[in-house]
């Protein structure tokens, strides 16, 4: 409110004034540490930090096999499907919409095995578009507390009457550790028997359950078959909607990377998955997979859908591509080298904070047996940390507080199928060095200094999405 009294005062002219008011905003911002700034990575940099998992881009298969659509589409105009090759003219419902597009829309689908499913520009439109049209009245939506931000500002359109957190990936009551916290059966249970609970029990109103494959800063994997058993349990009427957001998961989780769902057989009682190809997949995109109802509806409602200007064709083309390389098994021995990867770096990270006696309040490392590209190296002084690795060449960002909760500070290392054997154990000896380095108190103040630069940057960078998260 100052900030607004000041530029009321001021002289200056209205564009001047509001500068004045978002500068103050953001001076607030930068003194809490939280001041987010757009960052290029230094070119030769070893990437642990991207969510490009399967390192296509970098296929020279892919490249050529891309460059292919895009010269026969543009030396037979037409072949696409559409008359435009650079952009697409419009919005789906007008002049954006081709036969391109919806063949991919059912390639995509066939591969995953769903009904049908429907493109948008991204999985953040596509999760906004979707949570933010279906839910109606009286319907309530349940999801895990880790839910990735593009499903709050779905839910903030919703007409959903309630809309309810459980603690992270915990279904059961009796499993669940912190009676602060409240599993899925607890909420689902307070549902059925609070205001309305008749309506729910009844099947007249549905409640969705929203929860991801892979969550993003952790890594771990959601326990989906028993979130399913228990959705199933307590809302028997069928009036209980699963969606799944498999942004992390498509493409490296399940035969061929066909993601969770297919790959623990739940695509016909999982009501819907959100899928994004900004991943593993290397393009951008994302697409809704559904029924042909669902998907008629949201061709209707979804305002993220109805009013944008459709995916060039190139997008379509990179996607295609990318698809074309999963289904026919080219991409299996990337996939084979980032689970070798993944399993070796565990091992050696592990083998360092025994090795080194690392207290575990200084060093450790997140989870048994990872299963997915998402490392996390959990410390107190991520930022120390990372910067370290940084500086000698090993590209990983620190999370810490507000984007995860105090206590929970990590660098998150990110693995790629192009990462090299060697670039893994120079960015294990890094951390070691560190370790070392840190217990001496022989880090430079110099690089001390810079490192908090570098940082504050990634910090701010790489937390976009938490710290959004975590304030909703
Ligand atoms: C779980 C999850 N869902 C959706 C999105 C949005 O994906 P996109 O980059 O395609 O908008 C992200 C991206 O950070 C994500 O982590």
């Amino acid at each position: 409110m100052s900030e607004v009294k000041t530029s009321q005062k001021s002289s200056q002219g209205p564009e001047l004034r509001l500068d004045h008011v978002l500068a103050s905003i953001l001076h607030r911002r930068s003194s809490r540490n939280q001041l987010r700034r757009l960052t290029t990575v230094p070119h030769g940099m070893a990437d642990f930090s991207s969510n490009a998992y399967l390192s296509l881009s970098s296929q020279p298969a892919v490249q050529q096999a891309f460059l292919a659509r895009l010269h026969a589409a543009a030396s037979t105009p037409g072949s696409n499907g559409s008359s435009s090759l650079l952009g697409s003219g419009g919005s789906r419902l007008l002049d954006g919409n081709s036969s391109y597009a919806e063949s991919l829309e059912r390639t995509i689908a066939a591969f995953h095995r769903a009904p049908a499913g429907l493109l948008f520009n991204s999985a953040m439109d596509a999760n906004v578009g979707l949570f933010g049209c279906v839910p109606q009245k009286g319907d309530a939506i349940v999801y895990d507390e880790l839910i990735h931000a593009s499903v709050h500002d779905g839910m903030r359109l919703s007409r959903a009457g309630k809309k309810i957190p459980f603690a992270h990936s915990s279904v059961w009551e009796v499993s669940h550790p912190d009676p602060n916290k409240s599993p899925l059966e607890t909420v689902l249970r307070s549902l059925l028997h609070g205001p309305d609970g008749g309506l729910f029990r009844s099947g007249e109103r549905n409640v969705f359950i929203a929860v991801e494959g892979i969550y993003s800063m952790d890594g771990d994997v959601a326990p989906l078959t028993e979130i399913v058993d228990c959705v199933e349990r307590y809302l028997p009427r069928h009036n209980g909607y699963i969606v799944v957001d498999e942004a992390h998961s498509t493409g490296i989780i399940g035969d061929r990377g066909r993601g969770l769902v297919c790959e623990q057989g739940l695509e016909k009682r999982v009501w819907a998955r959100v899928l994004g190809f900004g991943k593993a997949m290397s393009c951008t995109g994302g697409i809704v997979l559904c029924s042909s109802t669902t998907r008629e509806y949201l061709i209707n409602y979804a305002r993220t859908l109805i009013y944008t200007t459709a995916m060039a064709f190139p997008t379509l083309a990179s996607i295609e591509t990318a698809y074309d390389f999963l289904a026919t098994g080219q991409a299996e021995p990337l996939l084979d080298n980032l689970r070798l990867l993944i399993q070796e770096a565990h091992k050696l990270f592990e083998a360092l904070c025994t090795r080194e006696n690392a207290p575990a309040e200084l060093l450790r490392v997140g989870r048994e047996n990872p299963r997915s590209p998402i490392i996390p190296i959990f410390t107190p002084h991520a930022r120390s940390l990372a910067g370290y690795c940084q500086a000698r060449g090993f590209m990983v960002r620190p999370i810490v507080a507000p984007t995860v909760p105090k206590g929970r500070e990590r660098v998150r290392v990110c693995l790629h199928a192009a990462n090299t054997m060697s670039e893994v154990h120079g960015l294990v000896e890094a951390v070691g060095a560190w370790l070392a380095a840190w217990r001496t108190g022989t880090l430079t103040e110099a690089e001390t200094l810079r490192q908090t630069q570098r940082e504050d940057q990634a910090t701010s960078n790489s937390g976009t999405t938490m710290v959004t998260k975590a304030r909703l």
